[in-house]
């Protein structure tokens, strides 16, 4: 067998207009499968499960980053958006493309089903990766893969403080290391260490991250919560290129902070009739129309953060701000009536 033809063959379902669930699923199954053969190593092991704990947040540990491929629509939606970034760069008429890719995880995931598409000399691609282990069953993907012959540069590193080469910019940055609500991994302090050092003209996948303070309607229960059961009510974060360089500041004044405005949100008695609960809503833009929408996937789950108490007679008011820490998140103060 080609399993660089199974490969493409298996993953075209990801590139198929229509979405078809039970297709989606049984592809996604295949492909993971063959990766989990060829990587030949078992990940429920101890290490495998082991997160590390960085200054900037967490990076997942090797089983977890695996699991991610099952949350099939945010899998396809990256795979795709990445496809039409990379259409949009040839456009440009540039020699060679470059990708680079921030927290691969064990198998590349998002850029596999990619790379056999393309010629060789199309494309170059930096894969990093700070989890060592992972980063073992990389290389070996890699080499069983057959891959040697292209243009792909290995590093073992933290995103977080990676220097890119000057002299070697990427025109597409991909990474996918965020929760949702943006909480507890390194996917801002990635993003913006990356954007201080190239030009407005590469394209960063996810292309816009959001975050809104929302409401979901009352009496609903949790498990048949769909998109319709929430709305949004303010825009409380945006982690995208363009937001990050509105301001009247350089970019290196704008990064040099590396702190997020504070935010305070008013919503009055009235409006919170009919809900019961406060939640963060979580919206992607992945590269155009490639979105990832509210409860699509597990990065876009909404987080309630407040029960909401029957009659109020008073606004609530919610103070945020989006802190990196070993921690990351938006925290929040809110004042309920008395
Ligand atoms: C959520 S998993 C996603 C894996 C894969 N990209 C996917 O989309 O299926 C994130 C991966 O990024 C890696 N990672 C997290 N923080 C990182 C950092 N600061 N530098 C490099 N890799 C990082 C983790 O070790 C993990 O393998």
């Amino acid at each position: 067998m080609d399993i660089q033809k199974e490969i493409i063959r298996i993953t075209s379902e990801y590139f198929e207009d229509t979405l078809d669930f039970q297709k989606l699923s049984n592809a996604s199954k295949v492909f993971k499968s063959i990766l989990n053969t060829i990587c030949e190593q078992d990940l429920d092991v101890e290490e495998g499960k082991k997160d590390i704990a960085l200054s900037n947040g967490k990076a997942l540990g090797t089983f977890w980053a695996a699991l991610c491929l099952d949350d099939l629509l945010r899998t396809r939606q990256f795979i795709r958006g990445i496809n039409k970034a990379i259409e949009d760069k040839r456009k440009e008429d540039k020699k060679q493309i470059h990708i680079l890719y921030a927290g691969t995880g064990p198998f590349a995931t998002l850029i596999l089903p990619i790379i056999f598409r393309y010629l060789k000399e199309d494309i170059k691609y930096t894969l990093l990766e700070v989890n060592p282990f992972t980063f073992k069953i990389l290389q070996n993907i890699i080499s069983k893969l057959e891959l040697e012959d292209f243009d792909i540069d290995l590093i073992n590193s933290d995103a977080t403080k990676f220097k890119i080469d000057s002299k070697n910019q990427p025109d597409i940055i991909i990474s996918e290391t965020m929760q949702n609500a943006l909480a507890k991994e390194q996917q801002v302090p990635i993003f913006l260490n990356l954007m201080e050092q190239v030009t407005f003209d590469t394209i960063f996948i996810p292309e816009k991250i959001e975050l809104y303070l929302g409401l979901k309607k009352e009496g609903i229960a949790t498990e048949t919560l769909q998109k319709k059961h929430f709305i949004k009510v303010q825009k409380v974060l945006d982690v995208s290129k363009a937001s990050v360089f509105s301001q009247n500041q350089s970019k290196t004044e704008a990064l040099g902070q590396k702190s997020f405005s504070k935010m305070k949100t008013v919503i009055e008695s009235e409006k919170l009739k009919g809900f019961d609960q406060l939640v963060i809503i979580t919206e992607i833009q992945v590269y155009k129309d490639e979105k990832i929408g509210v409860n699509d996937s597990g990065l876009t789950t909404p987080i309630c953060i407040q029960n909401i108490p029957e009659h109020l007679k008073d606004s609530v008011i919610i103070d945020t701000q989006y802190q990196i820490s070993s921690e990351p998140k938006l925290e929040y103060k809110i004042t309920l009536p008395n």
